[in-house]
């Protein structure tokens, strides 16, 4: 069974049809990215598959039920972080935690190993503002993978950091969801970045624009880690471009 349906998925504000007709589906181990010209509603889809807000048209289903409301099975990473000024770090992630019936001596533990495998050792009580953006961007993904998600959602992850610092974030997340050291079903990444897509996923949805359609929808099989300079790669690079500006 799919582990998510987009099912015929459209979207109005107001009487504006942002989102029409979007169907693709989700299978566990796999990465999808939806791509797609800024403000066509990327945004907008993933809070929909999130439960966050309904559908005008059409369904979204986690193995097999429908999203009415945001479950713990999914879960959300912002572009921005999203992380609580006023929290500690190691306090954020135990937001990730809260959910769970486990005492708070538990969670202190699991959210202490969490950080240290993020790499942030030593940053436990201070505050997210002392941190650069890839490192809060590490509190952000260890605080959504924290109760192990099946779903893990994330809009534009690595578009606020430079691309020194994401190359080397998108490197270490993709190792560890691909070796399960972060154990999570699925992955579906929103991103405007076609080498990003590319290089990460096992699947491509290419959005159009005003109203957002699902213009194509691309397997790529090339093993990991793949090379940015490898001929198939490059290629596999202008399909994508050539889908979105086609
Ligand atoms: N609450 C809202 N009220 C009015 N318009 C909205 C609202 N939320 C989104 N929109 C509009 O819906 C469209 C889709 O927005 P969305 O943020 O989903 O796009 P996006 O593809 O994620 O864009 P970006 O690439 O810039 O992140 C945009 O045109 C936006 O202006
Ligand atoms: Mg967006």
């Amino acid at each position: 069974m799919d582990l998510i349906r987009v099912e015929d998925v459209s979207y109005n504000i107001d009487k504006i049809r942002i989102i029409e007709d979007a169907s693709f589906q989700v299978q566990r181990n796999e990465f999808i990215s939806i791509i797609g010209p800024s403000g066509c509603g990327k945004s907008t889809l993933l809070r929909i598959i999130a439960g966050l807000i309904q559908p005008s048209h059409g369904k979204v289903t986690y193995v097999g039920q429908k999203i009415a409301k945001p479950r713990k099975e999914i879960s959300f990473v912002f572009q921005d972080f999203g992380l609580l000024p006023w929290l500690t770090n190691i306090e954020n992630v135990k937001i990730g935690l809260s959910g769970l019936d486990i005492s708070e001596e538990e969670k202190t533990y699991r959210a202490s190993a969490l950080l240290s495998k993020f790499k942030l050792d030593g940053f436990e009580n201070s505050y997210p503002n002392i941190l650069s953006g890839g490192m809060k961007q590490r509190v952000g993904i260890a605080r959504a993978v924290a109760a192990g998600p099946t779903v893990l959602l994330m809009d534009e992850p690595f578009s606020a950091l430079d691309e020194l610092t994401a190359n080397t974030l998108r490197a270490d997340i993709t190792y560890m969801l691909r070796s399960k050291d972060i154990p999570v079903g699925a992955v579906i990444m929103v991103t405007h970045n076609v080498e990003e897509a590319v290089e990460l996923s096992d699947k491509i949805v290419v959005m159009s624009n005003k109203p957002s359609r699902v213009k194509a929808v691309k397997g790529i099989s090339m093993k990991y880690p793949r090379n940015r300079h490898g001929r198939e790669f490059i290629e596999t690079v202008d399909e994508i471009y050539k889908a979105l500006i086609g």
